[in-house]
């Protein structure tokens, strides 16, 4: 484990990744990898812990704004970055290695494959953001294959994305445990996120509504009501509390993201805007 008095180490190109941990790999250690776009706050930092806690000797954080993965309308150009930061946060967290590459390194000119990954990837965030999953599929691909760990943790923050990952892993054989990180939450519920920085103070406080009815619609479906009324009504009180649009508030299968099926685990999700702010979050039922 990286000492608290040592700088975190940080490499940018992936030969300098490989040659950092080939020792580690030499000497059996176990590889966790945490891939970030940065801007980290508790629930990054939740993964790394999660990642030592199941045995992982070495834990490798990346940090990466990947275009990709941004529609041209989207906000790459002002995703907050603060490396210096972010390094501090993961020093302090015991992190060994950061992989901080630049777009060149990752994506050079010649650059022209495309993971994409169908079925879990088409409903809810694939509908609202079609380019997103592509590029999330390619990168995390690159970084599973560049970094070679033996596990690389999630957030179900971001619940589709980790179907997503997991189908991904399964169908290319990687050899790669997918570990599901639990959603971190702020004290009045709002699931951490980098992009909560955007909303402005009064926003902020409106932003707890979202939990709230989705708790809500969760303890209404446990008992017994209609998914559809179930869910209609949670739109509406989100629209009551200044939700606008709410783009879905859907009960869906817990695996395909397809419909709810009798008998099987069902997550309800939902995405909607505060201003300029897109909010989204799911809760297992
Ligand atoms: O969840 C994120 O931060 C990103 O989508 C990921 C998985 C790091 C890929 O860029």
């Amino acid at each position: 484990m990286n000492s608290l008095a040592l700088p975190l180490p940080i490499v940018r190109t992936v030969s300098a990744l490989r040659e950092r941990m080939e020792p580690w790999r030499a000497a059996g250690e176990r590889i966790g990898l945490v891939p970030t776009m940065g801007a980290l706050h508790e629930g990054h930092l939740s993964l790394t812990r999660l990642l030592r806690a199941r045995g992982c000797d070495r834990v490798v954080a990346t940090i990466f704004v990947n275009p990709a993965q941004f529609a041209p309308h989207e906000d790459l150009a002002r995703y907050p970055r603060d490396e210096a930061g972010d390094a501090a946060l993961l020093t302090a967290a015991g992190v060994d290695l950061l992989f901080a590459p630049t777009t060149q390194e990752m994506y050079p000119p010649a650059f022209s494959t495309k993971v994409t990954i169908e079925g879990v990837s088409a409903p809810l965030e694939g509908e609202a953001r079609p380019h997103f999953f592509g590029g999330v599929a390619t990168v995390v691909a690159k970084l599973l294959i560049q970094a070679a760990p033996d596990e690389a943790a999630f957030g179900e923050k971001d619940y589709q994305q980790l179907q997503v990952i997991r189908r991904m892993a399964i169908d290319l054989d990687l050899p790669v445990i997918i570990v599901p990180a639990p959603t971190v939450r702020e004290a009045d519920g709002l699931a951490m996120s980098s992009r909560n920085k955007y909303l402005s103070p009064q926003a902020r406080m409106q932003a707890a509504a979202l939990p709230k009815v989705l708790e809500a619609c969760v303890a209404a479906a446990r008992g017994g009501a209609d998914l559809a009324d179930a869910a209609a009504a949670g739109q509406a009180e989100l629209e009551a509390a200044g939700f606008a649009p709410v783009d879905y508030l859907t009960f869906r299968d817990a695996d395909t993201l397809g419909p709810p099926q009798p008998g099987r685990p069902m997550r309800l999700f939902a995405a909607a805007w505060l201003g300029p702010v897109r909010l989204i979050d799911n809760f297992a039922v």
